[in-house]
């Protein structure tokens, strides 16, 4: 009798478990579709920001971006990359202050910058074929995920060029040092926007499906 109620209860318990796990599943695809909305809403609300609050972005919300930033697909996994943040106020305008220096016929050479209080400069590594995909990625992602925080961002690849093509400017690079073998490549600006701008056109014709 004793050993009839212990397989009772026993069934009871693992019927209760299996109704837990279908539940899960049901629960898990509704989050997931969830998920899915909110990751094209994100998508398809980023724009390029060029006009910033005076707000700082905490290291806390910076380490968030930056770890999404690392965890971009690249090639082998070799995260050809290299970062350098720049937060603080003194260093960018140290910065600034160079780049102006470098091109004294420009009104603002500066202006590259486009206001974001925060900088995030990528190099690649040269000798990796691969390398400027890795870091547009992990661009992507990180502009991705400031979006998904409530902060603005914009890819910058003028203040590459003017800065690895005048040796006046050979004082940033130092500053920011990156390795040996590593090129500057790419800059990400980040911040609290003061702007909401509208969407630019896209041409839907560049995709074609092959039949
Ligand atoms: C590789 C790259 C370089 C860019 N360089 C600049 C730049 O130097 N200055 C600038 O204001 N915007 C720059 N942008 C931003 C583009 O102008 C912007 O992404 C494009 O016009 C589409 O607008 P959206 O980002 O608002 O959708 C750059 C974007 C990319 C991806």
């Amino acid at each position: 009798m004793k050993l009839k109620k212990m397989l009772v209860g026993c069934l009871c318990m693992m019927a209760m478990a299996s109704c837990g796990e279908g539940n899960q599943n049901v629960k898990n695809e509704t989050t997931m579709e969830e998920e899915k909305n909110a990751v094209i809403e994100n998508i398809m609300a980023r724009r390029s920001i060029r006009k910033y609050k005076n707000e700082v972005v905490s290291r806390e919300v910076l380490d968030q971006i930056m770890e999404c930033g690392i965890n971009a697909p690249n090639g082998q996994n070799k995260q050809s990359w290299e970062v350098r943040v720049v937060d603080n106020s003194q260093v960018m305008a140290e910065i600034c202050n160079t780049l102006n220096a470098a091109y004294p016929k420009m009104e603002n050479a500066a202006g590259c910058f486009r206001g974001a209080p925060v900088m995030v400069f990528i190099a690649r590594d040269k000798g990796y074929d691969f390398s400027a995909y890795d870091c547009g990625l992990m661009a992507e992602n990180m502009m991705l995920s400031a979006q998904s925080l409530g902060v603005g961002s914009i890819c910058l690849g003028s203040p590459v060029r003017m800065i690895n093509d005048n040796p006046a400017c050979a004082p940033i690079l130092e500053r920011l040092g990156f390795s040996e073998g590593y090129e500057f490549c790419l800059c990400v600006g980040l911040g609290y926007p003061d702007e909401t701008p509208a969407a630019k056109p896209r041409d839907k014709g560049k995709v074609k499906y092959v039949e």
